[in-house]
């Protein structure tokens, strides 16, 4: 926590502050002046979703000055009393609507499933609430359109958890990257492994789509909305555009227990220069656990785990020099395609951190709030703006891109074929 303060304290003061703010404009509302402007002052939150997230957002939520808790919805009772020992004198709502007609309530922070992010956040528009909404922005292609444009028409404040834009390493990640450090950007590969079943205990069978809603398409988009939205957001803020085609494979390889998503999904993007997001996820092995890299002609950034590797620190540790030299003993014995023939083993190469002193590995175990990722810092700045009325900046832009891709993601793999972007969903924003 006290790195978190810290890191919010200096943004804008500290030695390339200013710069890191140039970049990333949407920081605004975490300006040490901004803070001091509210200080004081506390937003009138309301969470609408009070399972896993939401009350990991409680938990960050309690740790904001500027915000205090005053309502509470859920329409599944242990969720929502769970959320209740957690916040005394909360009011509880079951119903969202009703809880959209009180009056002494800033903004809302809507956690249910996908299925229904859309129509809450209308409706809360609609009611006069600030919103900040979870990712992914929506189910469908339509409605993600029809989020957009009311956006575009309210004068409410509208977020997306789309957490990774308030990450101090990918804040700094990205500002060496767009400094050449890597060099130019030649590809990215993202991946997410897991080794578990998405699946939660139901207390009695009818409960199942509701509580297991990520298992089935009505509700969910499954590994694509759920995991790739965050990875496919950071990579269009790596190259600043947006990949125009979209091919990919998707299939139930493991988890053949009546769900509907894939467990399993393999898609690229391409951009109109011929550069690719190579995207994989896998739910049946954590081998590879979760990365979001980006290479570069010289070098590669991994921003999840907050590292960089040059391509001339390419050293060989004396284990895999004997390793190799032994390779190479029995390869020049065996013929192979030509003379100059040599296997391409991994080098070793040095890990820099780009933030000082700080590699992140995250189990993805944390359900009880604050793991740095950036999720308390745009919580942070959603109720700073329900203050301030600040909108905010190429948030929900960069949510509706991240969200139509993954949906564009699911339909090239469900239909088989080559998808280009479609222009009734492009937007302003988008450069190709
Ligand atoms: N940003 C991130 O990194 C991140 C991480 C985890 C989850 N999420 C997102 O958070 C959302 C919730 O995920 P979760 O794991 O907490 O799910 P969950 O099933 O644990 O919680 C959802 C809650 O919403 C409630 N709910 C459903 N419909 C409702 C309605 N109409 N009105 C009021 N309450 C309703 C459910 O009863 C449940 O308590 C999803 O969109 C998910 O993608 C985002």
């Amino acid at each position: 926590m006290e790195d978190r303060r810290e890191f919010l304290k200096q943004l804008g003061c500290v030695a390339g502050g200013a710069a890191l703010l140039a970049g990333a404009p949407w920081l605004s509302s975490c300006t040490p002046e901004r803070i001091r402007e509210i200080s004081g002052e506390k937003a009138r939150i309301a969470l609408i979703g009070t399972g896993s997230r939401g009350q990991y957002h409680i938990h960050n939520l309690l740790l904001i000055p500027h915000a205090r808790i005053v309502a509470l919805c859920d329409c599944y009772e242990p969720n929502l009393q769970a959320a209740a020992a957690l916040c005394p004198g909360a009011k509880l709502y079951r119903d969202y609507r009703k809880l959209l007609e009180d009056k002494d309530i800033d903004g809302v922070i809507i956690s249910t499933p996908l299925g229904s992010h859309a129509a809450i956040t209308l409706d809360a528009l609609s009611a006069g609430k600030h919103v900040f909404c979870e990712k992914a922005m929506a189910r469908t292609l339509d409605e993600c359109k029809a989020v957009y444009d009311a956006y575009r028409k309210s004068d409410k404040v509208l977020y997306f958890c789309m957490q990774r834009m308030f990450d101090e390493k990918y804040l700094r990640g990205m500002k060496l990257l767009h400094d050449g450090l890597i060099g130019e950007i030649v590809g990215m590969r993202c991946h997410w492994f897991r080794n578990a079943d998405w699946r939660r205990e139901v207390p009695s069978p009818e409960l199942e789509r509701q509580i297991n809603w990520r298992l089935y398409k009505e509700h969910s988009g499954g590994l694509m909305t759920e995991l790739a939205c965050h990875q496919i957001e950071v990579c269009n803020l790596a190259v600043g555009r947006i990949p125009q085609s979209i091919s990919g494979m998707g299939d139930i390889v493991y988890w053949k227990d009546g769900r509907e998503v894939y467990d399993s999904v393999n898609v690229i993007y391409r951009y109109a220069d011929g550069r690719k997001i190579n995207y994989e996820s896998l739910i049946s092995n954590k081998f590879n656990g979760m990365e979001d890299q980006i290479l570069g002609k010289k070098g590669t950034m991994e921003l999840a785990k907050g590292v960089y590797y040059l391509e001339e620190d390419n050293s060989r540790s004396g284990i895999e020099c004997l390793i190799d030299s032994m390779k190479e003993k029995v390869l020049t014995s065996v013929p192979l395609a030509g003379p100059s023939w040599r296997p391409e083993v991994k080098g070793q190469y040095i890990p820099h951190n780009i933030v000082e002193g700080k590699i992140s590995v995250n189990g993805g175990q944390n359900m009880i709030g604050v793991d740095n990722d950036g999720s308390d810092v745009i919580l942070s700045a959603f109720c700073s703006a329900c203050i301030t009325g600040e909108k905010a900046v190429n948030v929900v832009e960069e949510a509706y891109c991240a969200t139509v891709l993954c949906l564009l993601g699911n339909k090239a793999m469900e239909e088989q074929r080559t998808i280009l972007f479609p222009e009734y969903y492009k937007i302003p924003y988008m450069k190709f």
